[in-house]
C-alpha cells in the first residue's frame, strides 16, 4: 500500500489538558509518522479560511471560536493509507459515537471539543498541509 500524508490538528480541548504527548503516541502507535509539527494559536482569519468549507453551517462560527481559544499543534503524519489510517484511530467526530481505543473516545470532550482534526481525502490533505506549512518544514 502506497505511503501518503495526512494534515492533522491536536485542538485546543487537548492542549489545555496537557494531551499533545498522549495524542501524538496514540498517532503513532497506529502507525503515522510525524514529519513536521508546530504549536500555533490559530488567528480568526486562519480558522475561517481553514474551515471556509463550512461557511453555511450552523456550527460555523462555534467552530472558529473554539479553535482560537488556545494553542492547537498542527501535524503532517505519513504512513500507509495516511488519511483512512488517521481518521481510523481519530475516531467518530461525535465522541459518544466513537469506538474504543480512538483517540476521541479516549480525550474527547463533546462534538465541537473533540481534540483532533484530520483531513478527509487525499485531495484535501495536501490542501490543508500546503494552508500551514511550507515544503521546507516537512522533513520525511
Ligand atoms: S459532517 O456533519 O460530517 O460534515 O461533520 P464533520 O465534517 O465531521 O465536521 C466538520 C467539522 O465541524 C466540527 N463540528 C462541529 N463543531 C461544533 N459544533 C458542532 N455541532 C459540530 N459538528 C461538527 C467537527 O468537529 C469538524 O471539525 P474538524 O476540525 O474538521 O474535525
Amino acid at each position: 500500500m502506497a505511503v501518503t500524508r495526512t494534515f492533522s490538528i491536536i485542538k485546543p480541548d487537548a492542549t489545555r489538558r496537557n494531551l499533545t504527548g498522549a495524542v501524538t503516541k496514540m498517532l503513532e502507535e497506529a502507525g503515522l509518522r510525524v514529519v513536521a509539527s508546530k504549536r500555533i494559536h490559530m488567528t480568526r482569519d486562519q480558522a475561517e479560511g481553514f474551515y471556509g468549507v463550512h461557511r453555511e453551517r450552523p456550527f460555523f462560527n462555534d467552530l472558529c471560536t473554539f479553535m482560537t481559544s488556545g494553542p492547537v499543534v498542527v501535524q503532517v503524519l505519513e504512513g500507509e493509507n495516511a488519511v483512512q489510517r488517521n481518521r481510523d484511530i481519530m475516531g467518530a467526530t461525535n465522541p459518544a459515537n466513537a469506538d474504543e481505543g480512538t483517540i476521541r473516545k479516549s480525550y474527547a470532550e463533546s462534538i465541537e471539543a473533540n481534540s483532533v482534526h484530520g483531513s478527509d481525502s487525499d485531495e484535501n490533505a495536501k490542501i490543508e498541509i500546503d494552508f500551514f506549512f511550507s515544503p521546507d518544514e516537512i522533513v520525511g
